[in-house]
């Protein structure tokens, strides 16, 4: 029987499949509002039968955001559009289907152009912002220098936080998730190259944990037990001198007894050059480290995309959830196909069951077998 096709309980939880749409950023909000682009998305992606489907990377304050089109959960008009959208994917989604949301601050790494326009810094002209970080010292050289949070600017980011994560809960998502990676605010907190404090939020493992734990243990009071609470968070930062795994466990320890239900462990992004040991699920070990030395339930990502490795990974004990990101980019149907070869089954839509191999005589004469 299928691993991957069997049922989680993550925190109060029940997720009806191991299979989870990762966190992709769509740059098609405005004004951190998602429109008709974000319809079809959330829709098509609540139809796969994953069992959960997380929302990409949302800031909590307008300078969080990376972008000027990078969704938003920071006004009336964001929640309310987002709440809607999210209801009309339910409408279309498997029943047991959750949704999540990743709540996030951009730090450094905002006020850019759309990756499709190149990525680049915005030019005075372009609405730039003043970008924050633990340290002013800009990602990339000749990028525009980010501000030092003061102790006035790390509350104000951790009320956008709690704050996002209640409109979250008012929208109606049932997981949250602190986006503290790829080089984002929180993880510029954790890791050694991009805190270059002196104060007690740097220096030693624990002070660069500081304040991303100030702001879980501050999101955590106002998400109630009956929701699920998760962080991503960096098993490496590919870099020398860098975060690595052991920092990853004491992180997800630390998140654990501040009563998170989950960790999803990812990499990189914090400095431009990094050296990544690519391959066919290569943060895996991380995820599993994590696991195995603190027992929380624990999330893998990163080049996952065959069912037969999603389901070893979860089978052999290695993660307890595989994100898919691109997989389900290139195939939004990717737990029908992963189903159909592992001998499982996902409800699909009874208006599409037709292209179900067992309703579609003949498919095999026309359709090559899933990859
Ligand atoms: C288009 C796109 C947007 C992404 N946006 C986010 C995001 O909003 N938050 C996040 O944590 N990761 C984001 N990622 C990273 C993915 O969640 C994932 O960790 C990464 O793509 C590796 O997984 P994959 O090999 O399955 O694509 C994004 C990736 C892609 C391809």
């Amino acid at each position: 029987m299928s691993q991957l096709f069997s049922p989680f309980k993550l925190g109060p939880v029940t997720l009806p499949n191991r299979i989870v749409v990762a966190p992709m950023c769509q740059y098609s909000a405005v004004d951190g509002t998602p429109g008709d682009w974000h319809v079809q998305h959330w829709m098509q992606l609540g139809m796969s039968g994953a069992g959960l489907v997380m929302v990409e990377a949302t800031g909590v304050e307008p300078i969080g955001r990376i972008s000027h089109a990078c969704l938003g959960i920071y006004s009336d008009e964001n929640e309310t559009a987002i709440a809607r959208i999210l209801a009309a994917a339910r409408k279309v989604s498997p029943d047991g289907t959750k949704y999540g949301i990743q709540i996030a601050h951009a730090g450094r790494k905002g006020s850019t152009h759309v990756p499709w326009k190149g990525g680049k810094w915005l030019a005075s002209g372009e609405n730039p912002w003043q970008t924050a970080a633990p340290s002013a010292v800009p990602f990339s050289d000749g990028g525009p220098p980010p501000a030092a949070l003061d102790a006035a600017g790390m509350k104000r980011v951790t009320d956008a936080f709690c704050q996002a994560a209640k409109r979250a809960l008012r929208a109606g998502f049932e997981v949250i998730e602190l986006h503290s990676a790829h080089g984002y605010l929180l993880h510029e907190f954790v890791s050694p190259l991009s805190n270059l404090r002196t104060d007690t939020y740097g220096g030693t493992p624990e002070n660069r944990l500081r304040f991303p734990m100030e702001v879980a243990r501050a999101v955590r009071e106002v998400v109630p037990r009956t929701a699920v609470l998760g962080a991503r968070i960096t098993g490496t930062d590919w870099a020398d001198g860098g975060l690595t795994a052991d920092d990853a466990v004491a992180h997800a320890a630390a998140l654990k007894a501040a009563g998170f239900d989950y960790v999803c462990v990812t990499g990189g992004g914090v400095v431009p050059n990094m050296k990544i040991a690519l391959g066919p699920g290569y943060q895996v070990p991380f995820a599993a480290k994590v696991r195995a030395e603190t027992g929380i339930a624990t999330r893998a990502v990163g080049l996952i995309a065959e069912p037969a490795q999603a389901e070893e990974i979860i089978a052999s004990g290695k993660a307890d959830m595989v994100a898919l990101a691109r997989a389900f980019l290139d195939d939004p149907r990717w737990p029908w196909h992963a189903a159909e070869k592992l001998g499982a089954s996902v409800p699909v839509p009874p208006q599409y069951a037709r292209a179900a191999a067992a309703q579609w005589p003949g498919a095999a004469m026309v359709r090559p077998k899933p990859a």
